[in-house]
């Protein structure tokens, strides 16, 4: 179990990530990667992109801009609804979240209130300021974006984009054509968006400058399901906590049939059931640690129709906390668009021509690359961070057992092999223990050892970092054993 400090010393000390601008004081809710940290989460974005284009032969990828017109982000509802609620402290003008300040007091989530419900529930809690016990202002609507003034004299008005999601939507007609007009059309993006929180005191968790993989897939709400057919036959459960039950930390596991029967489209399932399957599978997070929340209609998102956050447990963070989303945003930013810009955004789809509708699968990047540190810190006699191999910034570390006697010279030619096939790392300096040490704080998941006996043709060891466990691999193999070792095609423990 991690606390926040120990994922957070760690990520300093071992090049993943820290405060930007720490130089001049810190920069709340800006944070900068390492060497580490940047190769953690390419690696996850590779996955993520993997396997969600996987799901269809016709999901692609796209990038757009992170700076928007005004004109865009009032269609799409943004400039009007994409609030949080201010409270200011009279006295000593310290900025909250209403919600945050009443989750303070009651522990449980207060989502999805008004101003005037907020001032009433701060009234009846008698919450002060909890900076200097001054009397709290009334609460009040605060838009979330970031403005912008574009040219010489900023005439044009714009904002950073709040999500990835709208710049894929302004390019929706344009790749329909591009691609063959087919439906469902997904469009992945992995890309920086700006939210300007009003206290983010959680550290990594509420970031200001941040990254998403969204994955927008474009549909006929006619069949959809006949592209996406929920198979049950394996007889896979979702782990879900419903919306009353958002501040329990249990989950029920239910038949994907049963969530059908509850009323969600079998095509909303199914999503869940993929999305699952790359948290359990691909990322090996364990079950208990996985979840769907269910929003209702007062704590979803604006856009949407149906909402289930997808939630990791995270020691460093107190419990099951928001990770991404899967959401049914209907027909509700195309149309947007349309009447914003006057332009049709319906298509021809075999019989039927229509404004498709929207499922996003959405996925903020750091909050993933945080719950994968939180869940693989492991700390007992030794500090190691067990993260799935795949994701390790570096893959194998090589090391001279001694140098002397012809070891280093037969370490960098191993070295020099396999660094053409994985990333590699090589080390000489101190003992084998704190070379070792090193690799399992950044979570290395194989050591490849050279001794005198590679000297006599009796290769190397490459020892597993979990278990520490050794096996000794002729040289000539040691590239395709760490790959099978990679893959889980074998394993270094019988
Ligand atoms: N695009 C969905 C979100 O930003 O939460």
């Amino acid at each position: 179990m991690a606390s926040y400090d120990d994922v957070m010393s760690l990520s300093v000390r071992r090049g993943f990530l820290w405060p930007a601008a720490e130089l001049y004081g810190g920069f709340g809710g800006f944070y900068d990667y390492g060497h580490n940290g940047v190769l953690l989460r390419r690696r996850w974005e590779d996955l993520w992109t993997e396997t969600f284009l996987g799901l269809s032969d016709n999901y692609y990828l796209i990038d757009t801009t992170t700076i928007l017109p005004e004109a865009a982000l009032k269609a799409s509802g943004h400039v009007d609804h994409f609030t949080d609620v201010l409270v200011t402290c009279t006295r000593c003008g310290e900025s909250y979240r209403g919600d945050h300040l009443l989750e303070a007091a009651t522990h449980v989530e207060e989502e999805g209130l008004t101003p005037a419900e907020i001032d009433a529930r701060i009234r009846d809690l008698k919450i002060r300021c909890p900076n200097c016990k001054g009397e709290l202002g009334p609460a009040r609507e605060f838009n979330m974006m970031f403005p912008l003034g574009i040219g010489p004299t900023a005439k044009d008005r714009a904002y950073l984009r709040p999500e990835t999601a709208q710049g894929v939507y302004l390019n929706f007609k344009r790749e329909f054509e591009a691609l063959r007009r087919k439906l469902p059309m997904g469009l992945a993006i992995v890309g920086r968006a700006y939210r300007n929180e009003i206290s983010p005191r959680q550290g990594t968790y509420r970031m200001r400058e941040f990254l998403q993989a969204e994955l927008q897939i474009f549909f006929d709400p006619a069949t959809f399901a006949d592209f996406v057919p929920l198979d049950t036959s394996a007889g896979e459960r979702i782990r879900i906590a419903w919306a009353a039950e958002k501040n329990e930390p249990t989950a029920h596991e239910i038949a994907a049939e049963a969530v059908v029967e509850r009323g969600l489209p079998s095509w909303y399932v199914y999503h869940l059931l993929a999305v699952q399957r790359f948290y359990l599978a691909a990322l090996r997070i364990p079950r208990d640690a996985f979840r769907f929340a269910e929003l209702d209609e007062k704590e979803r998102a604006f856009y949407n129709k149906i909402h289930f956050d997808i939630q990791i447990r995270q020691e460093s963070l107190g419990g099951f906390r928001e990770v991404g989303g899967v959401h049914y945003r209907t027909d509700h930013d195309l149309k947007g668009h349309e009447a914003g810009s006057h332009t049709k955004q319906a298509v021809t789809f075999g019989a039927s021509k229509l404004v498709p509708h929207v499922l996003e699968l959405s996925f903020g990047v750091d909050r993933n690359v945080w719950a994968v540190l939180d869940l693989a810190f492991a700390k007992g006699d030794r500090l190691v961070l067990r993260l799935p191999p795949r994701l390790a910034p570096v893959t194998v570390a090589v090391f001279p057992l001694v140098n002397k006697a012809g070891i280093p010279e037969r370490a960098e030619s191993i070295f020099a092999s396999l660094r053409k096939r994985f990333t590699a790392f090589y080390d000489d300096s101190g003992s084998i223990g704190r070379r070792y040490a090193r690799m399992d704080e950044i979570g290395t998941p194989f050591s490849v050892t050279v001794d005198h006996e590679s000297l006599e043709g009796n290769g190397a060891t490459v020892r597993e970092r979990d278990s520490q466990k050794q096996i000794r691999v002729p040289e000539a193999e040691l590239a395709d054993a760490i790959a099978k070792l990679l893959s889980g095609e074998t394993s270094v423990v019988p």
